[in-house]
């Protein structure tokens, strides 16, 4: 199972994504291959938001040696599942998209734990550090739903 995560930036919130799946298909030895990338370029070849480093490895995480980058169309023929952080992501994903094949690959990532509601993992990168923590819960229980999913054979 191949999974990308994406965000605007590729320094908050899908670092911290592709971090937390990760650990999870390590712990659940689960196969797989998780990334991130961001729908702007503007901070491609950058560590992840140090906010996000340290709330990664608040939680046993280790996200220091990810490198941003932004999304590309081929994306869609090396994954199985693209995960938008929210719905301004979602719709340049899908922009993108050269078929029904590419769009069917992408879902807002909250609607693994809240199916059907398009919630938004929020943008924290101009709020405080309570945000960040905030984002991890939220990726931590959608993730949780992810790798419940393939373990009970599930499409996610
Ligand atoms: P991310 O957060 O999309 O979660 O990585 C952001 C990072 C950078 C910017 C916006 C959001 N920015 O405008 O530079």
């Amino acid at each position: 199972m191949k999974v990308l995560m994406v965000c605007l930036g590729n320094i908050c919130r899908s670092p911290l994504a592709e971090g937390v799946l990760k650990e999870k298909f390590k712990q659940h030895e689960v196969k797989g291959f998780v990334d991130s990338a961001g729908t702007a370029a503007y901070h491609a070849g950058e560590k992840p938001d140090p906010r996000s480093i340290d709330i990664a490895k608040k939680h046993g995480i280790n996200i220091n040696d990810q490198i941003a980058r932004k999304f590309r169309v081929e994306d869609f023929d090396t994954f199985d599942k693209i995960f938008a952080m929210d719905s301004s992501n979602y719709n340049d994903i899908i922009k993108v998209a050269r078929n029904k094949s590419d769009i069917d690959k992408v879902e807002m990532i909250l609607n693994q734990s809240n199916p059907g509601e398009n919630l938004p993992v929020p943008d924290p990168y101009y709020g405080g550090k309570d945000g960040f923590e905030n984002v991890y819960q939220m990726l931590d229980k959608a993730c949780d739903t992810i790798v419940e999913k393939i373990q009970n054979g599930a499409k996610i």
